[in-house]
């Protein structure tokens, strides 16, 4: 892949998508973001900019198929586009109710953001990668998909459908010269994490091999590896970065 490298990130406009943006900015690849939140994109594009860095804002709710399609046309028109960062989930508060007492609107809710919102990046993104001479997709998951968590079944599922999806188009794509592969953070010091309970940051902090919270920097290289020529013949896996808190 030549450089300079074009990425969209979503979920850009705090927290770990935020972090991962500003890393990719500082290796000098052209930045799109994406976030529901428009003045929080356009703070972290602001961000990149005055740092010397090169980063377009978008406003994008990524469960809207028309609003992912206009973008993916205003990609396109653009210019080439060699990587996808599926970051935007509903993370923030979704926890509180046990599987059978769940209702079927927060489930909804959490899956068509979290699984069909991302899966609606991805197919929208990969025909410009693929257009563009090939490239990697990286899709944020979660280390609750296969550590389980209580409370938290709609979030979970959608991770660990997230994970499954990723080796499905890991599969479809390696022919056409896309790596797709998931990287699944554990609890994170961020804002959405603040609001998790304090028995499941005591958990983490009993649990984890290493003995410090996790930070949002913690998981950028590996981001920034598989997007890279180096990570390049890396596809359908799921890496976690969660400091030994469960190991596979
Ligand atoms: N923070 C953690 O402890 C942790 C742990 C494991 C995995 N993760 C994952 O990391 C990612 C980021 O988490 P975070 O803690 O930074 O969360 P966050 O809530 O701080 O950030 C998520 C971002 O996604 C955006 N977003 C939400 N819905 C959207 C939509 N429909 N369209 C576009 N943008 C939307 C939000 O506006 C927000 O800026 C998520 O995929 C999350 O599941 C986080």
């Amino acid at each position: 892949m030549a450089v300079p490298r074009t990425l969209l990130v979503t979920g850009a406009g705090r927290g770990l998508g935020r972090t991962i943006a500003l890393d990719l900015a500082r290796c000098g690849w052209h930045l799109w973001l994406a976030d529901i939140r428009d003045s929080a994109v356009q703070d972290t594009a602001r961000r990149i900019v005055n740092a010397g860095g090169s980063a377009s804002p978008l406003a994008v709710d990524i469960s809207d198929p028309d609003a992912v399609a206009d973008l993916g046309r205003e990609l396109q028109a653009a210019g080439p586009l060699h990587g996808l960062v599926n970051c935007a989930a509903l993370a923030d508060g979704v926890g509180g109710s046990p599987v059978h007492e769940l209702p079927l609107a927060e489930w909804d809710r959490v899956l068509s953001v979290n699984l069909r919102g991302s899966f609606l990046m991805l197919r929208m993104a990969a025909p410009l990668i693929i257009a563009a001479g090939g490239g990697a997709v990286v899709n944020i998951g979660s280390d609750a998909a296969t550590n389980g968590s209580a409370n938290l079944a709609h979030y979970i599922t959608s991770k660990g459908g997230l994970a499954a999806l990723t080796r499905a188009a890991a599969s479809d794509l390696g022919p056409h010269g896309v790596t797709v592969n998931t990287v699944s953070p554990g609890l994170t010091e961020s804002e959405s994490a603040a609001k998790v309970p304090e028995t499941r940051h005591e958990e983490y902090r009993r649990q984890r091999a290493l003995l410090r919270d996790q930070q949002p920097t913690d998981i950028t290289g590996v981001v920034r590896l598989l997007l890279s020529d180096e990570g390049s013949y890396i596809t359908g896996q799921e890496i976690l970065v969660n400091g030994g808190f469960v190991f596979r």
